[in-house]
């Protein structure tokens, strides 16, 4: 694997310390599981609003047809999901330990591969392979944003479309993600998350806008710690998705 600056090994390495707990439904990883109740259905109402599937094609597999990549797919909390509508899946991880925890999890599902492997290096040999690219909870531990963006968008087809969610870079995500997670509520580990790396909605905008891509959807999310559950909401506060189109080139 490269040494490519947006990899932080220390990030890489919290993540590899849950590595055992990555499929119990009420460890560590728990708002990953309940986030998925959220972010497929979306998922699935964007890729439907803006055409690139039927909304009632095949009920029994919805994203039947559709390529993804899944980058920083963890041990393939999110990555399942779509594959068990149809959707060929490839996850990808800068984690060696959760990578193997994903395929060790994802052993019958036919149409989900999973590759440890940087999105700089799989960008170089999979230039617009892909139908819609995902990132989940990844952007907020990537130091160099510009670059990951970069290289997420090289990867997706012209028209595709580009997914992500990510804690916003304001008070309130600050007092949600790092407060209430890791200090009050204790849901994660002291230090997963650090605010100085997080992103703004206007910034990720703005890389994208300059990767060619426009801005469809935002919504914004939040975790009600109480009930373990995420609701979507209007103000993109504490946490956002966003929904980019990769537009095609003139020339
Ligand atoms: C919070 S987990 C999210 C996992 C998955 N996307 C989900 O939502 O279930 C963050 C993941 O991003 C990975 N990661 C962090 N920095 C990365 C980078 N620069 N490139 C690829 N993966 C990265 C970590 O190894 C970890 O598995």
């Amino acid at each position: 694997m490269s040494k490519v600056k947006t990899v932080d090994p220390q990030e890489i390495k919290n993540f590899a310390d849950m590595a055992n707990d990555w499929w119990n439904l009420s460890g560590k990883c728990a708002p990953l599981h309940a986030l998925n109740k959220c972010r497929i259905p979306w998922i699935h109402n964007q890729l439907v609003d803006s055409g690139v599937i039927q909304p009632h094609a095949n009920p029994s597999a919805p994203l039947a047809g559709l390529s993804t990549l899944d980058v920083g797919c963890g041990g393939g909390i999110l990555s399942e999901g779509p594959s068990r509508l149809g959707c060929n899946v490839t996850g990808l991880d800068a984690g060696e330990d959760v990578i193997e925890i994903a395929k060790l999890h994802a052993e019958n599902l036919p149409n989900l591969r999973y590759v440890n492997t940087t999105i700089q290096d799989h960008a170089a040999a999979n230039k617009e392979k892909y139908d819609v690219v995902v990132s989940s909870e990844v952007i907020e531990h990537v130091t160099e944003k510009e670059d990951f963006v970069k290289h997420c968008v090289e990867c997706v087809k012209p028209g595709g479309s580009i997914l992500m969610t990510t804690p916003n870079k304001t008070w309130l995500s600050w007092f949600h993600m790092i407060f209430v997670f890791e200090s009050f509520f204790r849901i994660l580990p002291k230090g997963t998350h650090r605010y100085d790396i997080f992103i703004h909605v206007d910034k990720l905008k703005e890389i994208f806008k300059k990767e060619n891509c426009e801005t469809i959807h935002t919504s914004g999310i939040f975790y009600f710690p109480v009930n373990g559950r995420w609701y979507l909401i209007n103000n993109e506060n504490p946490g956002y998705l966003i929904h980019v189109i990769k537009r095609p080139q003139m020339f």
